[in-house]
């Protein structure tokens, strides 16, 4: 059989099955949780195991140092004239409670005939090994590119350290492309192209009105109270029952989606039954699936993550009490800025509550990849090849810090090829990935890559080599 046909990848992906499960059950069992301070040992593990993996994989590896969590640099290097492509995945997980719903161990991984249950499962570690998996193919197999890796410990906390770690590096990092494989299908059947991320804004709003609880019964009345105070502002910011945004001006910079995105919304096969059953969604704000995926894909939000504050007890407790705090987030789409938000935001909550005080995060703009091209066509080509169906090219609504600073810094395209499914359960309990997705992937890379290298590029390694410096310039 010749290699990168349909039947030779199939055979190379059935024998490599097992080790790929057994690192996978390796890296899954590593809990690498980048928020929780606690794990920075794990997370300093699993970027160790990443290393390894490389290597073991024929390839060159370092990890690089960022003041936060570490970055995993790898290099599966073909020769000085091919093209590079870079190939994107992050290692970190968000934290998981086996109280919150799980019915195998978080930190265990699980499989379940075709099923690996697990945290990290599917965002990212499942597709992280399958690019890789199929990277290692093509590179055994002659594709004429250099494949340049970077798996990142710290995209679930917003990306932090990235941007400055490649700035620093940005030499060494030179590339042609880079594909991240972060992102999701609409549904097992329709593989998706994604081209467009949200953007996102966090903020803390604090109200602090008294020192400690009081009795309810000698403050109630004249005392303030801050979680209800707090619920009004929430309220005057969010139309909750629509969705709707309340603050002046948000909605001014948003970009509406063009015709063929509509068209490709329309041939997409959402539906919301399929929507609320994956998520587990009783009901929602709307029924209209083309309505449904315009507000998840090219509209912004103003969410609730939580109220803290008060009494969570049993039964009652008659206090007052003195302070509460919502955590809330925009997610910007095409054109918004994190800047104009954050203006926006704390002008309403300063007019509207001038004791509540804002803490502004850490924001990531939107993001729009380009949709045609030779990449582009060549991603769709390979989805195409690999799970046999025509891809659709959809937006997502979730966000990738690092996405924006790689387009940035090293002044390559950036392109989605996720290989994650609604059921897989992002950020859930239960959360999966699975054999189907992991084979399909594995050809889909080696495809896309063997395509990368007769694109062909602006040969990366000469400017990776060491060079007189231009007088100035650096
Ligand atoms: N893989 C997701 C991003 C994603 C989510 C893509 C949904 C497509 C659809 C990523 O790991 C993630 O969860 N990002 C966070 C970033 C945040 C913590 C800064 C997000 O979107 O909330
Ligand atoms: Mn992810
Ligand atoms: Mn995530």
């Amino acid at each position: 059989m010749k290699a990168f046909s349909k039947g030779h990848l199939l055979a190379y992906a059935a024998a490599e099955r097992r080790r790929f499960e057994r690192s996978l059950r390796e890296i899954v069992e590593i809990p690498s949780v980048s928020v929780d301070s606690a794990r920075a040992r794990d997370v300093a593990r699993v970027a160790g195991f990443g290393a390894d993996l490389i290597r073991a994989m024929g390839g060159r590896a370092r990890i690089i140092a960022t003041g936060g969590h570490p970055l995993v640099h790898g290099l599966l290097h073909r020769g000085p004239s091919f093209p590079t492509v870079t190939i994107y995945n992050h290692l970190d997980v968000q934290p998981a409670d086996r109280a919150d719903g799980w019915r195998t161990e978080p930190f265990r991984f699980t499989p379940a005939g075709d099923r690996y249950f697990g945290r990290g499962a599917t965002d990212d570690k499942g597709p992280a090994l399958t690019a890789h998996w199929g990277a290692a193919y093509a590179m055994r197999h002659g594709a004429n590119v250099n494949v340049q890796i970077l798996w990142e410990t710290e995209e679930e906390i917003g990306s932090p350290h990235f941007e400055a770690t490649i700035r620093k590096q940005r030499r060494a990092l030179a590339t042609d492309a880079v594909v991240v494989s972060d992102t999701v299908w609409v549904s097992r059947t329709q593989p998706a192209c994604s081209t467009a991320l949200r953007g996102l804004q966090g903020f803390r709003l604090t109200l602090e009105t008294g020192a400690t609880d009081q009795h309810s019964g000698t403050t109630g009345g004249p005392a303030r109270n801050p979680v209800a105070e707090l619920c009004a502002l929430v309220a005057e910011c969010l139309d909750a029952r629509t969705g709707r945004v309340r603050i002046p001006g948000f909605y001014d910079d948003v970009v509406p989606p063009a015709r063929w995105e509509l068209d490709e919304l329309r041939r997409s096969g959402f539906t919301t039954a399929t929507f609320k059953r994956d998520h587990l969604l009783r009901s929602l704000r709307v029924d209209d699936p083309q309505e449904v995926m315009e507000r998840l894909w090219c509209l912004p939000t103003f969410e609730v993550h939580g109220i803290a504050g008060g009494y969570q007890g049993p039964g009652l407790k008659t206090i007052v009490p003195p302070r509460a705090t919502a955590i809330v987030s925009c997610r910007l789409v095409p054109n918004m800025t994190t800047s104009r938000v954050i203006r926006l935001v704390t002008t309403w909550v300063r007019a509207k509550n001038a004791d509540v005080t804002v803490e502004v995060g850490h924001g990531l703009a939107p993001y729009r990849a380009r949709t045609d091209g030779p990449h582009p066509e060549a991603i769709r080509a390979a989805l195409r090849f690999a799970f046999g169906r025509e891809p659709v090219r959809v937006r997502e609504g979730g966000s990738i810090g690092a996405v924006l600073s790689m387009e940035r810094v090293l002044g390559a395209p950036v392109f989605f090829l996720g290989l994650s499914l609604p059921e897989h359960g992002y950020h859930a309990p239960n959360e999966n990935y699975d054999w189907r997705q992991a084979r399909g992937g594995m050809l889909a890379f080696a495809d896309y890559l063997r395509r990368a290298g007769e694109i062909g590029g602006q040969t990366s390694d000469s400017r990776r080599a060491p060079r007189r410096r231009t007088a100035g310039k650096e």
